[in-house]
Order: structure tokens, then C-alpha cells, then sequence
């Protein structure tokens, strides 16, 4: 697709790689996009504003306070219209100190102030580069993991010779390969934004199912797949209503959270959301039993064993399976360790579903409590797509993309 009118903020921070941008900005005016570089002070050493300018057709803004008394407060300068402004806002390179800045909210220049003030619906494509060490630290790599979770999309660094001779990662993609990034984003942008004013019911966690008052059965759902769909989602303009057990993530931006603890309640407000929605979207790992008898009190260690009497949950996503109308969409999760591709068709034709996402808990950087996830989106027409490692921000998105194929371009 061709970047036409496309409104792209450009950030570059102060990493040996600004050499690399002069380029990149000459590929996407190329292509017909409107381009406004923001560069922080630091960046002004490695590449000069006047070819940056000469390029983009726009002055190169760094700093929040302009130095010219002429400039009025509501111009572009203003780091508040520019993310209004914008369609999507790219940081290349992003050094290990912008990071930082950006993962805790920092703001003392026109790069990242204008990164907070971007609304939270619009996509952030960050390139972080640096020296291979620096790359691997526990800030960088705890500062990236916040991005990601705040919604932004971190492109991993190439690996190879870096400026300071090391040989690994930390390397800036070419030019070209950042172009491809960005239509890989718009692209996205233009599928899943038949999503826009849809509803979509998610439910995410695990369930607690409660032995006593202080003991219950549940298992190690962290929630994040739930989440990542539901911010991606709301992202791209749908209603988003997202049950969830447990979890200590924070509520992704735009989205209503219902709190719940069993699977009983979650099966008792997703009935109420269920009517309303469009897109059902059964992320959560319910308990399939719960123990018969709660036992009041705290359960006193008198005896050497003692039997617990477990019973059925209700099976919510058979149930809204079979309730559901012509006009909605009902996808699953299939999480199998053994004969994964069967257990997974059988469920999307068993329970009426029109997608099924397979994971299995048997591999590394797959499963739970991780960012990371390996899945097969397996769909009711039959066909069956494998994928590789990837972020759970990024699966959110291949979801979203499947389901939105389902409703007719506005
Ligand atoms: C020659 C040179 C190359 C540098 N390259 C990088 C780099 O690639 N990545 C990085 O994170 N920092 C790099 N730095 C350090 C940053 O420039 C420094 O942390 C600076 O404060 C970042 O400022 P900014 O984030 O405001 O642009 C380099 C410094 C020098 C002197």
C-alpha cells in the first residue's frame, strides 16, 4: 500500500544510527507521506536538522519552548496538535537514555513530550539501537518490556557488527526494512479498523476457584494475551468490555474491566455483555472444576489427607457458541500438550466457533505468564495458519486482523 497523505511523526534520538534517517525520510516522502522530524539535542551531534529539514520539507523541532518570540503557542510547535496531528509516530533510533525517558513518563523535549500527548488509540513503532551490552541490560530490557505493555510496538534490533566493533545485537534495520515495518503497520491499521465501533466481549485470567476462605484451585494464566487484545482492540477504535480473573496488569487504555474471581461469576457477567457484543473473544483459562463444597473458615491440618470433591464448571464458551446469531463471531483458545491440531478442529466445530487460537504449553516463550506466544489460527472455512514465536501484542493483532475479515468494509 502506498503511504500517500500518510502523517508520520519521525523521532530520532541521539544513537550512532541518526546517520541512517536521512534516508529513511527521503524513502517515505518518496511514497507521497507528510514527515515531521523530531529530533532530541543530543541527535542534532550525529545528523544535521538543515538536511533533515531540506528532506522532510519541515522544520526539525526539538526543543518544547521555541527560541523565536514570533512563534505563536497554538503553530505547530505545539507538541499537543503535532500527536493529534499524526497517523503514526516512529522513534528510530531510540537510544537506551530515550527509552528510559519514555517508559517513565519523562517529557523535557519535544520528542517525548509530544510521545505522551499522542493519543493512546494512535500506533508507535519503536527501534531501539545501541551497543550489544547496553542492549542486553536489565533497564533497557525492563524499559522496553514497559513500552510494550503501555502499547507501543518494540521492532527488535538487527544483529552484526555495531559501532563500537562488538559483534550482536543492537544494530538499526536498514532504511528499507524500517519502510516495511511501517507498511506492515499501516496495512494492519487498515484491516483491524473495520473493528472501529464494533463490541467486543473478551475475557482473560484464570479463574479462582476457592477451597476455603483462604485456599483456592486456579492455574498460571497470567492474563496477558486477554489484555494485549482488548488495548489493541480499543486501540483501533472497538467498544471493548474484558472480564478478568486475577492479574496484576493494569487495564489497557479505552477499556471497560469487569473483575471477577470464579468461573460462575465470570460466566455471570459475560451473559450480560454477551447480547451486546459482536466479537466474543474467550482468552481467559477457566477452570474446568471447582470443589463441590466451599468449606467455611479456614480447613484445619488435622488429618494426613483428605478428599476434595470437584465438579463441573459451566463451559462458557459452549455456551455462547451455541447462542450466538448469524452476525457474531465467537473465538477460542485451544491450549493442548498432545495431539494439538485434532483437539483444536474438534473444538471449533464442537463448541461452533468461528476461529480457534492453538497453543501448546510445551514450548519455550510459549504459554503462559510470558510476552510471548507460538499459536496456529485455525478458522471455520478450514484454513490453518502457523506462526511463529511472536509478541502477545502481536498475536492480538493477527486475531483482531482474522475476526475482522468477518465484517464487510464500511
Ligand atoms: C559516538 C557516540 C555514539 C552513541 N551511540 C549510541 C547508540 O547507538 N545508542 C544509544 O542508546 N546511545 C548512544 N550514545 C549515547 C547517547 O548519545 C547518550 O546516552 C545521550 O545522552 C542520548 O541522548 P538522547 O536520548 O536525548 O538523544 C552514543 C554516544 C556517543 C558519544
Amino acid at each position: 500500500m502506498s503511504l500517500q497523505g500518510k502523517k508520520i511523526l519521525l523521532g530520532i534520538s541521539a544513537g550512532i544510527a541518526a546517520y541512517k534517517i536521512p534516508l529513511l525520510v527521503r524513502l517515505l516522502k518518496k511514497e507521497g507521506a507528510e514527515v515531521q522530524v523530531l529530533m532530541t539535542q543530543n541527535a542534532c551531534q550525529f545528523v544535521s536538522d538543515l538536511t533533515l529539514a531540506t528532506l522532510s520539507e519541515k522544520s526539525v523541532l526539538s526543543e518544547i519552548f521555541p527560541k523565536s518570540s514570533q512563534v505563536s503557542p497554538t503553530s505547530w510547535t505545539c507538541h499537543v496538535a503535532l500527536g493529534e496531528w499524526a497517523d503514526l509516530y516512529v522513534i528510530a533510533p531510540a537510544t537506551a537514555n530515550t527509552l528510559a525517558k519514555l517508559a517513565s513518563g519523562l517529557c523535557d523535549d519535544m520528542l517525548t513530550a509530544t510521545f505522551l500527548t499522542m493519543p493512546a488509540t494512535k500506533p508507535r513503532l519503536i527501534f531501539p539501537s545501541m551497543d550489544r551490552e547496553m542492549y542486553r541490560s536489565r533497564s533497557v530490557q525492563r524499559n522496553m518490556l514497559q513500552l510494550v505493555e503501555d502499547g507501543c510496538k518494540i521492532i527488535e534490533p538487527e544483529s552484526g557488527e555495531l559501532a563500537s566493533g562488538l559483534i550482536g545485537e543492537g544494530r538499526m534495520p536498514e532504511p528499507e526494512n524500517i519502510m516495511a515495518s511501517i507498511h506492515s503497520e499501516f496495512q494492519n491499521m487498515l484491516q483491524i479498523d473495520r473493528l472501529k465501533n464494533k463490541r467486543i466481549l473478551i475475557t482473560a485470567g484464570a479463574t479462582r476457584e476457592k477451597i476455603d476462605d483462604v485456599r483456592f484451585v486456579s492455574n498460571y494464566s497470567s492474563g496477558k494475551m486477554g489484555f494485549a487484545l482488548a488495548g489493541e482492540a480499543a486501540k483501533h477504535g472497538a467498544e471493548v468490555v474484558l472480564i478478568s480473573g486475577k492479574t496484576y496488569l493494569e487495564t489497557p487504555g479505552g477499556v471497560k474491566r469487569i473483575d471477577i474471581e470464579s468461573a460462575e461469576e465470570m460466566f455471570e457477567e459475560a451473559k450480560l455483555y454477551f447480547e451486546w457484543s459482536d466479537v466474543f473473544i474467550s482468552a481467559a483459562a477457566v477452570a474446568d472444576y471447582r470443589p463441590e463444597k466451599k468449606i467455611d473458615g479456614k480447613f484445619k491440618k488435622t488429618t494426613d489427607s483428605f478428599e476434595l470433591q470437584m465438579v463441573k464448571n459451566p463451559d462458557i464458551l459452549a455456551h455462547f457458541g451455541e447462542q450466538k446469531k448469524r452476525n457474531q463471531i465467537a473465538i477460542g483458545f485451544a491450549l493442548e500438550s498432545s495431539d494439538h491440531l485434532k483437539h483444536a478442529q474438534e473444538k471449533l466445530i464442537k463448541k461452533n466457533l468461528d476461529v480457534v487460537v492453538l497453543n501448546s504449553p510445551n514450548i519455550d516463550g510459549a504459554g503462559f505468564e510470558v510476552d510471548t506466544n507460538i499459536v496456529t489460527i485455525l478458522s471455520k472455512e478450514g484454513d490453518i495458519q502457523e506462526y511463529p514465536l511472536m509478541s502477545k501484542r502481536d498475536i492480538a493483532t493477527l486475531i483482531l486482523k482474522k475476526s475482522s475479515c468477518f465484517f464487510d468494509k464500511d
